[in-house]
């Protein structure tokens, strides 16, 4: 693919090629990451905890999503961009969530949106998709109500729980959702959904049968230490690398070996 649609991304699924998906929230990450082959960036609102320090996603408003998703659709070439509707963008009816989806779009050139949740937001999404925009649906774990839940543990390990989000995903599926993502929750369940549909589902901490995977950027590239989750594979440990780099640049510096002669002018 030259250029990832939201078509492409059905067809792979149907194909049988595993999606890959990365978050990206800034210029120079993302151009890396579409240069890499990279299929979906997300810009999620992740950013509010790893480019903010925030502990949740909830304080991440529509402008500062707007600003981390211009400054990634600025970098790419090949791949599709989704940008998450943070908190409070889209809950309260289908009007403000359409309204918020049309900024994300206008404002950012963002190819699609994504928003958490099955049933409860149903004629939000159909709004959103009326309007002519994609939507990646979110099910599982879900952070923005992370505190309804009280913890980051695995979702859906009990039947009830288990059924509803079946019955979600199949909902996603025929308002007209083109991918969803599913967080921690049970593998069997995962591939379960992934049987049950025909639009693809991109796991997190979901296991290997489903249709793709995503991953914040700065956990794989193991930039922070401190978030562990059985289901992050690290690829890099970026934070010692980067500790050693900057420790010798300040030691440099401190010896006055930088700059040198040929580091002048
Ligand atoms: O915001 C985010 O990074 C996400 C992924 C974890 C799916 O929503
Ligand atoms: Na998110």
């Amino acid at each position: 693919y030259k250029r990832i649609t939201t078509k492409s991304l059905i067809e792979m699924k149907a194909n049988g090629e595993k999606i890959s998906m990365l978050t990206a929230y800034d210029y120079t990450m993302a151009k890396i990451v579409d240069s890499s082959g990279v299929d979906v960036i997300l810009v999620g609102d992740s950013a509010s905890n790893v480019m903010a320090g925030h502990e949740t996603t909830l304080p991440i408003t529509l402008d500062q999503m707007i600003y981390h998703a211009s400054s990634v659709v600025r970098a790419i070439e090949r791949s599709l961009v989704v940008v998450d509707l943070p908190f409070g963008s889209y809950q309260s009816d289908p009007k403000e969530a359409l309204r918020s989806a049309i900024r994300i779009m206008k404002e950012s050139g963002g190819h699609a949106v994504k928003l958490e949740g099955g049933k409860e937001i149903k004629d939000s999404i159909k709004k959103i998709l009326n309007a002519g925009i994609p939507v990646m649906g979110h099910l599982g774990l879900t952070p923005q109500s992370i505190y309804k839940f009280g913890t980051y543990t695995v979702r859906a390990k009990e039947e009830q729980e288990a059924d509803k989000l079946i019955e979600d995903a199949l909902l996603l599926e025929k308002l007209g959702c083109f991918a969803i993502v599913v967080e921690k929750i049970p593998a069997h369940l995962a591939e379960k959904v992934a049987q049950s549909i025909s639009i693809p589902v991109i796991g997190i901490g979901a296991g290997g049968k489903v249709d793709g995977q995503v991953l914040v950027i700065h956990d794989m590239l193991g930039m922070n230490n401190e978030f562990s989750p059985r289901f992050l594979r690290r690829y890099m440990n970026l934070y010692d690398d980067m500790t050693a780099a900057i420790g010798q640049y300040v030691d440099d510096i401190k010896s006055m070996d930088f700059p040198n002669e040929k580091e002048q002018y």
